[in-house]
C-alpha cells in the first residue's frame, strides 16, 4: 500500500528530460523502465498525447510541483509561506473547484491539491492560474505515493471529496478511505491532523466510518444530509458535489480527527 520511492527511482526520475514524461515515454520504452515492477510510479508521469498538455502546464509552472520529494517536511517553505502556516491537501481534486474557492477564502492557509489524471488536472491549473490564488499548489500523482512527498506530521487537514467508490467487491482496497490508505494519511497528519470526508454513496460512507473508527480516528460532525444540515453553512461544493445536488442526491459528511490511541 505505502509505496516508497527509492533513490535510485528519485535519481531517474529527477534525471530524466521533463518532456520525456510528458510523452509517456517512461510507461511505453521498456529499456528505461527495464527493473520497475511499481507501475504506481509512473502514474504521476503519464500523460495523454494531447499535443499542447506540455505546454499549457509549462505557461502554469507556478502553480504545480513535478515529483515533489525535496518539499517532503519542507512545504512551507515550499509555497513561500511563513512556517506556521497551516497545510492542508485535497486528495484526488478533479477540476479544482473545491480546491480554488476553499483557497480564495482562506488566504493564509498553504493547500496543496493532489490528482491522478492528466487531463482532468491540468483543467484544474488552468483554473487556479486564472482565478490567480498564491496558497494553492497542485500536484501530478497518486495518492499512494503520498509518502514520498509529505513527512510524518505535516499536513494539518486532508479532504477526501467524493472519491471513486470502487463498489465491485473484490474492490475494497481501492478505496482512499480503506484502512490501509488511512494508516498512511495517519502519519501524515499531526496529532490533532483532521481527515474532511464527502460522498454521495451511502454505502461507502458506513464503509469509511467502519474504517475511521478501527484506524485511530475520532468522528464528529456527522451528517447523512450535508445541505440541510447546520455543517452546510461555510460548505464549498465541489464540481461532483453540484452534480449529485443537481441530481436530488443528498451528501454525506464526516470530520475525523486523529486520536492518540487506535481502538480496535
Ligand atoms: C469522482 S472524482 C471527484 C473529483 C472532485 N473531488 C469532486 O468532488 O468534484 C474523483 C477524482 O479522484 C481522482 N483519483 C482517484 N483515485 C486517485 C488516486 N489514487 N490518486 C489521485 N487521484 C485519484 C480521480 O482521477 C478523479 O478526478
Amino acid at each position: 500500500m505505502n509505496v516508497l520511492l527509492t533513490s535510485k527511482d528519485i535519481r531517474m526520475i529527477h534525471q530524466t528530460p521533463f518532456s520525456f514524461l510528458f510523452s509517456g515515454g517512461m510507461i511505453t520504452n521498456r529499456r528505461m523502465h527495464k527493473g520497475f515492477e511499481r507501475k504506481d510510479i509512473f502514474n504521476m508521469a503519464r500523460m495523454r498525447r494531447k499535443k499542447n498538455i506540455p505546454l499549457r502546464m509549462d505557461a502554469c509552472s507556478a502553480y504545480w510541483f513535478p515529483v515533489p520529494v525535496a518539499n517532503r517536511g519542507h512545504w512551507r517553505e515550499a509555497c513561500c509561506m511563513p512556517p506556521e502556516t497551516p497545510l492542508y491537501l485535497e486528495l484526488g481534486c478533479g477540476k479544482g473547484g473545491f480546491a480554488i474557492e476553499t483557497a480564495r477564502r482562506n488566504p493564509d492557509i498553504c493547500y496543496v491539491a493532489l490528482e491522478k489524471e492528466d487531463s482532468v488536472i491540468l483543467a484544474a491549473i488552468e483554473k487556479a492560474a486564472a482565478a490567480g490564488v498564491t496558497n494553492l499548489f497542485f500536484v501530478w500523482t497518486d495518492v499512494i505515493l503520498l509518502k514520498n512527498f509529505f513527512d510524518d506530521g505535516e499536513v494539518d487537514r486532508i479532504y477526501i471529496n467524493f472519491c471513486d467508490p470502487w463498489s465491485r467487491r473484490e474492490k475494497p482496497k481501492r478505496r482512499l478511505t480503506h484502512r490501509d490508505y488511512l494508516q498512511l494519511y495517519r502519519h501524515l497528519l499531526k496529532e490533532d491532523g483532521e481527515i474532511h470526508f464527502k460522498t454521495d454513496d451511502l454505502k461507502l460512507f458506513a464503509f469509511s466510518l467502519e474504517e475511521f473508527a478501527v484506524s485511530g480516528f475520532h468522528l464528529d460532525k456527522h451528517t447523512t444530509d450535508l445541505h440541510g444540515s447546520e455543517w452546510d453553512s461555510g460548505n464549498v461544493r465541489t464540481e461532483f458535489e453540484q452534480k449529485f445536488t443537481d441530481r436530488g442526491v443528498s451528501i454525506c459528511r464526516i470530520e475525523a480527527r486523529k486520536s492518540a490511541m487506535i481502538s480496535k
